[in-house]
């Protein structure tokens, strides 16, 4: 709500505001993690999960300089790449999350080495996994949501470019949605990541398509049963030119932010624009204020407020294995310049 003038004048007295915004991060993960999805407790704290060489699961509570902690380790897996708190209640905390094998090397993921299971978290802090089912007919799962009040989790395979949804009662999997908007651009490029993070917001399924640089958005018949037995129709385009990775949508207005993996910022596309080009908020160009953004989430009760970024350090680290930087949360308050 201030004018843009306030907010140039902050930024030249204070070195913690970036882009007129209050930036505050956490203490380092281990080197060597790809950080690279996220799920709010009920406390407010944020559990990540890394995919490269090390399935871990960390709880880091929102606050400056704070060290992650790792609660949990998963096997059979180099990496769990999606996590999702469970759509129904339960006694202890739930969240699912899914694990397999991927290689940075190769950009390749290990065919039928995806597994998906419940995590419990109970209220001594005992953390506990069991699996639910081998998915081996996913080619490489990314983003994953809970569809709220039910026991279904959507699961973005980016490389086969589809939907996957699985029933978490009867450990079914289904293919929820397929459309040339999810695929992957050219089968023979090196990097094979199409439709990579998915959110239901404001009675739409979103998501986003690295390769195709793009986010849209398709209407599901309804916000708690979107799924029966399937989606179709033609999504429409609402960001374009971006280098992204993952995103999320403010419910209130339709703003929507996105982690821009492959351009090192945080942008926005807020509803009101006539334009689909998304504008750089935070980082970019070769500010190192964000390095690979995978992931962003809203805080806890602070939708349209105040986001939580992870940012996995140095891309080339992963590939070359000299781990130059480790991974962080960053926490980013937008009012200042709202
Ligand atoms: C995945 O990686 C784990 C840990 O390195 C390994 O034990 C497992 O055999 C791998 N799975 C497959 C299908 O290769
Ligand atoms: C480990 O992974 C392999 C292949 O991905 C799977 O067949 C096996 O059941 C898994 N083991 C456990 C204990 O989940
Ligand atoms: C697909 O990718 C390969 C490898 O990057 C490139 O040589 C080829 O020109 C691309 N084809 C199209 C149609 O974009
Ligand atoms: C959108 O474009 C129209 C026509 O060019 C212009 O009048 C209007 O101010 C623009 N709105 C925004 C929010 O940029
Ligand atoms: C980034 O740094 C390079 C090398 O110093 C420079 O040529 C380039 O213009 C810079 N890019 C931006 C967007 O500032
Ligand atoms: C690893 O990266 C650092 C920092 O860029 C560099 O100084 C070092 O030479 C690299 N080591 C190897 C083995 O490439």
């Amino acid at each position: 709500m201030f004018p843009r003038t306030i907010c140039l004048w902050a930024t030249a007295l204070l070195p913690v505001i970036t882009h007129g915004l209050k930036v505050e991060r956490s203490h380092d993960f281990p080197k060597g993690l790809e950080i690279e999805n996220m799920a709010l407790r009920p406390s407010g704290s944020v559990l990540t999960i890394s995919y490269a060489s090390e399935p871990h699961l960390f709880d880091v509570p929102v606050a400056a300089n704070v060290t992650p902690k790792l609660i949990y380790t998963f096997q059979n897996a180099t990496g769990a790449s999606s996590i999702a708190k469970w759509g129904l209640p339960s006694d202890t905390e739930a969240y699912v999350v899914v694990t397999g094998n991927f290689s940075f090397q190769t950009f390749a993921p290990t065919p039928d080495s995806y597994a998906i299971g419940f995590v419990n978290i109970y209220p001594d802090g005992l953390v506990k996994y069991t699996k639910l089912a081998q998915l081996p007919q996913v080619s490489q799962a990314n983003g994953m949501i809970s569809v709220p009040g039910t026991s279904y989790v959507l699961i973005a395979d980016c490389r086969a470019g589809f939907i996957w949804l699985f029933d978490t009662s009867t450990t079914q999997l289904t293919k929820y949605f397929d459309h040339p908007l999810l695929k992957t651009l050219n089968s023979s490029a090196p990097v094979l990541f199409g439709v990579n993070g998915i959110k239901l917001a404001r009675g739409y399924l979103y998501f986003s398509n690295t390769n195709q640089q793009i986010v849209a958005r398709i209407p599901v018949p309804s916000p708690n049963m979107p799924f029966s037995p399937s989606l179709t129709g033609d999504p429409e385009i609402v960001v374009t030119q971006t280098p992204i990775d993952d995103f999320i949508v403010n419910e209130f207005n339709g703003d929507i932010y996105l982690a821009e993996n492959g351009g090192n910022a945080l942008a926005v596309v807020r509803s009101g624009s006539n334009s689909t080009v998304p504008i750089t908020v935070l980082g970019g160009g070769n500010s190192t204020a964000l390095l690979s953004p995978s992931a962003v989430i809203w805080q806890a009760g602070q939708e349209g407020r105040k986001l939580v970024l992870t940012n996995s350090g140095p891309a080339e680290q992963f590939v070359t294995q000299n781990f130059t930087g480790g991974g962080r949360l960053t926490f980013v308050d937008l009012t200042d310049c709202e």
